[in-house]
C-alpha cells in the first residue's frame, strides 16, 4: 500500500501512509487508539474507499472496489469489532457468502461437518448448530477465524484477535498463524498486547496520529522503544496501583449458584479495594459480573450492597444502588452507537443532571468533557458519533460513563480490553484515584500481569466454583494459572 489517505469529516485517518507486506510473515501493526489502524485494513479488505494512493498486491496495482473482489484477491481479514450474525448458528456464519450448492441447496449435514472439522483444527470444539449469538464472546472469536480460512487465503488481516481469547485459545490461534506463514500467506496482525507482537511478529509498522512512523524488524526494536514511537513520549510505569487500607464493606456475595455456570460462589469487596477475578474462558466470570449486577438472577445465594440484599428487579435495582457494570461485549450492552458521546457519557447520569425533569445540557456537556479529557477519548468533539470513533476511543467512552455516574462498586469485565499500553495507564490511575475516594471495584481480566498487578486480592474461579483467593501481593502467576486449571496448589 503506498501513499493512502483517508479522511472522515473532520479528521484525517491517515495521511498518506505505506505499508509493504512479505509472503509468509507476521506483519504487526502498531499504534494507539484512533492511529488509524483499522481504517487501513478496511481499506485493503475494500470494506472502505481510499481518497487516494494505491494498492499494490504480487507488485501488480490493483482496484479493490469492495469486499468481493477482496476476497477474490485472497484477502481476508477478522474485524475488531465482530461481525457475525447472531441468529444464524456458527455452521452457517463459517459458510456465509460461499456459493450453495448446485440448484441453491444447502447441504446442513455437510455445513456442520466442515464447521465442526474446521474449528477442530483451531483447537476448539463448538456445537455448530449453535445460534452464533449465543455464544460468548471469544468463542464468536473463534468462528470469525475459522471462516477467515475459508479458500486459498493470500493475506489474512487479524484486527485485534486476541483481546477476547484467553491463554489456552491463543496458543491455538498462533500455531494456527504459524501453519498459514510457513505456506506462505501474509499475516497483518493488530493487537495493543506488547507481549503477543514480540512472540508472533517478524516485522512491526508503528502508525501515529495517520502516519506512518517506522517499519522494522522485530529482533531489532525493544518493546519500550516500539511504546515510545506509538505514544511520541515516553511512557513509564506499568501497573501504578497505589494500595490503601481498605474501608467498610460495600459489596458481599453469598453462596452464589447459577444452574451450570456458578456453584456456591462467596467473597466480599470493601471501599477502597481492587479485586481481581480471574480464571479460563468458561469458568464463570463474566456470568458472576451478570449476577452481580442484577443481569441474571441466581438460582440460589444472595448479593448484599452495604449489608442490604439487592432486590432480584434486575439491573435498575443494582444501579440505584450504587453497582454499575461494565459488560464484556460493549458493541451491544454498552453503548448506544448512533448517539453522540455526550449522550452515551451522560446516560447513566441523566436521572443526577434532570432537574424537574428537564436536562440540564451545559451540565450534560461538562460531565461528558471531564471524561473526555480524562480519558483522552480521541474525538472530533463530544458531538460525534460514537460509532464512528476507533475501537480502543469507543471502549473507553463505556468507562467514562460509568466514571461520571458516581457509583460506589465497579464491575469491570476487561476494562482495558482494545486499550493502548499508555491509555491503559491512565486508566490504571483512574482506578487509584477512585478507590483513593473510597470506591471499589471488582476486576475481571484475563491479563494476568493487569490481575496482579492492579488488585489487591484476586478471586480465582474454575469452573464456576472459587478455586483460590489470593492476596496479589506476593502473588505468582503460576499460582493463579494453577488455580484457574483446578489443580491443588
Ligand atoms: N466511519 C467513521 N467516521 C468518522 N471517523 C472515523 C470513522 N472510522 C474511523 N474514524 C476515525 O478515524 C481515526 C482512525 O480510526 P481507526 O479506527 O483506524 O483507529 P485504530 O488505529 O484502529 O484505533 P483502535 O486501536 O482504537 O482500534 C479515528 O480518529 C476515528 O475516529
Ligand atoms: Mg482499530
Amino acid at each position: 500500500m503506498r501513499g493512502i489517505r483517508k479522511s472522515f469529516p473532520g479528521v484525517v485517518a491517515l495521511d498518506g501512509v505505506s505499508l509493504e507486506v512479505r509472503a509468509g510473515e507476521v506483519h504487526v501493526l502498531l499504534g494507539e487508539n484512533g492511529a488509524g489502524k483499522s481504517t487501513l485494513m478496511k481499506i485493503l479488505s475494500g470494506a472502505l474507499a481510499k481518497d487516494d494512493g494505491e494498492i499494490l498486491l504480487g507488485g501488480e496495482p490493483v482496484s479493490i472496489p469492495g469486499p468481493r473482489e477482496a476476497h477474490e484477491r485472497g484477502i481476508r481479514i477478522i474485524y475488531q469489532e465482530l461481525n457475525l450474525v447472531p441468529h444464524l448458528s456458527v455452521a452457517e456464519n463459517i459458510a456465509l457468502g460461499r456459493e450453495p450448492g448446485r440448484l441453491g441447496w444447502v447441504d446442513r449435514r455437510a455445513q456442520d461437518h466442515e464447521a465442526r472439522q474446521r474449528l477442530g483444527r483451531l483447537g476448539v470444539e463448538i456445537d455448530p448448530r449453535a445460534p452464533v449469538g449465543e455464544l460468548g464472546v471469544a468463542r464468536q472469536q473463534m468462528v470469525e477465524v475459522a471462516k477467515a480460512l475459508e479458500g486459498e487465503p493470500r493475506i489474512i488481516v487479524m484486527d485485534e484477535p486476541t483481546s477476547a481469547l484467553t491463554t489456552t485459545e491463543i496458543h491455538e490461534l498462533f500455531a494456527t498463524i504459524e501453519r498459514l506463514t510457513a505456506r506462505g500467506v501474509a499475516v497483518v496482525y493488530i493487537s495493543h498486547r506488547m507481549e503477543e507482537v514480540t512472540r508472533i511478529g517478524h516485522r512491526v509498522t508503528v502508525l501515529r496520529d495517520g502516519r506512518h512512523v517506522t517499519t522494522r524488524a522485530i529482533s531489532e526494536v525493544t518493546v519500550a522503544e516500539l511504546v515510545k514511537l506509538m505514544a511520541g513520549r515516553e511512557v513509564t510505569e506499568h501497573f501504578p496501583r497505589r494500595r490503601t487500607p481498605p474501608g467498610e464493606e460495600v459489596l458481599r456475595a453469598e453462596g452464589l449458584s447459577r444452574a451450570g455456570v456458578l456453584h456456591d460462589v462467596s467473597f466480599t469487596l470493601r471501599r477502597g479495594e481492587v479485586l481481581g477475578v480471574a480464571g479460563l474462558m468458561g469458568a464463570g466470570r463474566t456470568e458472576l459480573a451478570r449476577v452481580l449486577a442484577g443481569a441474571d438472577r441466581p438460582d440460589a445465594g444472595r448479593v448484599l450492597v452495604q449489608g442490604r440484599p439487592l432486590a432480584a428487579r434486575g439491573p435498575k435495582d443494582a444501579i440505584e444502588r450504587g453497582l454499575a457494570l461494565l459488560p464484556e461485549d460493549r458493541k451491544t450492552q454498552g453503548l448506544v452507537l448512533g448517539l453522540s458521546v455526550r449522550a452515551n457519557v451522560a446516560l447513566p447520569s441523566l436521572p443526577r443532571l434532570a432537574k424537574l425533569g428537564v436536562v440540564d445540557e451545559a451540565g450534560e456537556s461538562e460531565l461528558a468533557q471531564r471524561q473526555t479529557d480524562d480519558l483522552r477519548i480521541r474525538t472530533t468533539g463530544l458531538a460525534q458519533l460514537v460509532g464512528q470513533l476507533s475501537g480502543g476511543n469507543q471502549q473507553k467512552v463505556v468507562l467514562g460513563k460509568w466514571l461520571a455516574a458516581d457509583v460506589d462498586v465497579l464491575l469491570m469485565d476487561e476494562p482495558t480490553r482494545g486499550i493502548d499500553v499508555a491509555a491503559k495507564v491512565e486508566i490504571y490511575e483512574l482506578m487509584n484515584r477512585l478507590t483513593a475516594q473510597g470506591k471499589a471495584i471488582l476486576m475481571i481480566s484475563s491479563e494476568l500481569p493487569e490481575v496482579l498487578g492492579m488488585s489487591d486480592r484476586i478471586l480465582v474461579l474454575a469452573r464456576g466454583r472459587v478455586a483460590a483467593e489470593l492476596q496479589a501481593r506476593g502473588a505468582t502467576q503460576e499460582q493463579v494459572l494453577a488455580a484457574a486449571l483446578g489443580q491443588a496448589s
